[in-house]
């Protein structure tokens, strides 16, 4: 019975997910078409869930690891007019996320190694498990390198297998959020980080 409802709101989602991304031009894939696209898509309702009243008016908005950009069709939808960057290592998938998106102004895809390219303006760092641990502590050791606690920059980290490295860093602090749905098919769990002194 377990299963049975877990397939169905899985099987749910992936329609959701679907209707969503053709709002922004295409099916992404990801979650529900693994071998279509070779990358994972957060999921449009866990996005609302990680992100509802924690953006604001002036934060320039990061995916870190955009992908395929789905995170982007979620900030269009709901913050249009926040300045919009999403990095991605794959020059094949940052390249058709860039097309694909290029009608927005305010929103620029670079293509590259995100440890190298990380926005110094950005004040939101969003970050869906794109990294093994040996390249979460680069990105740790980067960011305390490239920005302070007093500029209040936030980094959420959903799905956060390696979310040790930051806990056992004594200049972060990290809050869980427990994103909830159903209990046969729970959202991943949510760090959001801050520097501190
Ligand atoms: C799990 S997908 C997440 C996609 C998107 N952020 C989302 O949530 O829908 C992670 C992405 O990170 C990219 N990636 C992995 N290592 C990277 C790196 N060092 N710099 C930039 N992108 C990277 C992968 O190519 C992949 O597209």
């Amino acid at each position: 019975m377990a299963h049975l409802s877990s397939t169905i709101i899985r099987g749910s989602r992936i329609v959701r997910n679907l209707v969503m991304d053709l709002r922004f031009g295409k099916v992404l894939g990801g979650t529900y078409l693994q071998k279509i696209k070779p990358t994972e898509n957060s999921d449009y309702e866990a996005l609302s869930r990680i992100f509802k009243n924690r953006i604001n008016d002036d934060d320039i908005l990061v995916d870190v690891g955009c992908g395929n950009g789905r995170v982007i069709n979620w900030w269009l939808q709901h913050h249009p007019k926040n300045k919009m960057i999403g990095i991605e290592l794959s020059e094949e998938i940052a390249s058709k996320t860039s097309v694909r998106l290029q009608r927005f102004p305010n929103v620029t895809i670079i293509q590259g190694n995100a440890i190298e390219s990380l926005p110094d303006d950005g004040t939101l760092f969003y970050f869906y498990n794109p990294f093994k641990r040996d390249v979460v502590r680069k990105f740790n050791e980067q960011i305390k390198r490239q920005f302070k606690s007093t500029q209040n920059v936030r980094f959420f980290y959903y799905n956060c297998k390696y979310v040790d490295i930051f806990e056992r860093d004594p200049k972060w602090h990290v809050e869980f959020v427990d994103l909830g749905g159903p209990s046969s098919a729970p959202f991943d769990t949510l760090a959001i980080m801050r520097l501190i002194e």
